[in-house]
């Protein structure tokens, strides 16, 4: 197959663990025989230095044009005091709006090798396997207004949806766990809020859409207790964007680093922007030490969602297990008796899992 594949490195560590991507990428179109036609873009404070805006047109332009898009991370302190319009996190907010990326998909699953590292009791965090599922372009962070008054004595956002927004994310939830274990816990602030009270009445009228999926409603101060007490507990969470923001956040630590995890934002048509969970981490950035596994993991999310090639997918997932459990990790993580190496040097361990699985299983050589 041939796919066009826009990257966006963004700032901090981005860069680095983009060069990752790029070689896992490299590894599959050589296994499996595909041709992947790359496109470097700019986007957050990289953009904001070379081209004076957070998102150029171009960028938006060409990841509208491509089959999916990678992203690194962006922001960083350097862009801190900017105000609004220019800080990098604009640029993040404008490609998920400008690609109409409605559904961020937050997997967050234990690994074996780690378990030991998590904050939680590893009784507690053992058999957690969710998947979040976050409205992405609506809710607090897009309602207007969203300003100063009165000389800064009076401020508003605004918490806007309107009921197109919420059925199109609920469906992306029931259609999740479908999938998955069949049981699907909606997150909102129904004793609150007027937009949490439509949010549940469209979950309960499309429920019965879906007559296999179990649904739970829980409050969102609940679902944070949740996650800590009972991480296994839940399957698939659907919620509203700020809370889908701070509840995801909260789930991926319990996994026992920040570093390893995945997230896709799609809307229907099949595109969709992959990036790690992280952020830029400006403390390591440039150092050679930051963990590409959230990278590549993103990068086999975007093969299995957006590209249609599940096996590859599968193979990087494998590869990243069996270097873990070979003992090879990041400086941000621990394992017993276990390698610290670079980011080269943990990218070069996972290709080479991923290509001795190919030749052994000699699957790989039939996906032409
Ligand atoms: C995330 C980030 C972003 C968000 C920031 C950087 C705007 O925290 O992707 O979770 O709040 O959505
Ligand atoms: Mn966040």
């Amino acid at each position: 197959m041939e796919k066009k594949i826009v990257l966006l490195p963004g700032d901090g560590i981005g860069k680095e663990i983009m060069e990752s991507a790029k070689k896992v990428l490299a590894a599959i179109e050589s296994e499996y025989h595909h041709r992947f036609i790359l496109q470097e873009c700019a986007i957050g404070g990289d953009a904001l230095d070379r081209y004076g805006v957070p998102l150029p047109d171009d960028t938006l332009h060409a990841c509208n044009e491509a089959d999916a898009v990678l992203l690194g991370s962006v922001g960083g302190p350097k862009w801190d005091n900017q105000p609004p319009e220019f800080r990098p996190e604009k640029g993040l907010l404008g490609i998920r709006k400008g690609l109409g990326l409605f559904a961020n998909l937050r997997p967050v699953k234990t690994f074996p090798a780690l378990l030991h590292a998590s904050p939680l009791k590893e009784e507690i965090v053992k058999d957690s396997d969710m998947m979040i599922v976050r409205e992405l372009t609506g809710g607090l962070y897009f309602g207007e207004p969203s300003e100063r008054r009165n000389n800064g004595e009076d401020v508003v956002d605004t918490l806007a949806y309107s009921r197109h927004e919420i059925e199109r994310i609920v469906e992306k939830g029931f259609e999740s766990a479908q999938i998955r274990n069949k049981h699907l816990t909606s997150v909102d602030k129904a004793n609150v809020l007027e937009s949490s009270r439509v949010w549940r009445e469209i979950v309960n009228e499309k429920a019965t859409d879906y007559p296999d999926v179990k649904v739970e409603h829980l409050l969102v101060d609940a679902a944070a207790m949740k996650l800590i007490t009972n991480p296994s507990g839940f399957d698939v969470v659907v919620t509203e964007n700020l809370f889908g923001d701070i509840l995801s956040d909260e789930a991926s630590v319990l996994t026992g680093s920040l570093g390893m995890l995945p997230s896709a934002s799609v809307r229907t048509d099949g595109l969709g922007m992959y990036e790690p969970v992280h952020g830029s981490a400006p403390d390591i950035a440039g150092k050679g030490i930051a963990n590409p596994i959230g990278m590549i993991l993103s990068t086999a999310l975007m093969l299995e969602y957006s590209l249609g090639m599940q096996e590859e997918a599968k193979a990087i997932e494998s590869a990243v297990m069996d270097c873990l459990e070979q003992g090879y990790h990041t400086a941000d993580l621990k394992i017993k008796d276990g390698k610290q190496m670079s980011t080269d040097e943990i990218t070069e361990a996972i290709i080479e899992n991923l290509t001795t699985k190919c030749i052994s299983d000699s699957i790989c050589s039939s996906y032409v």
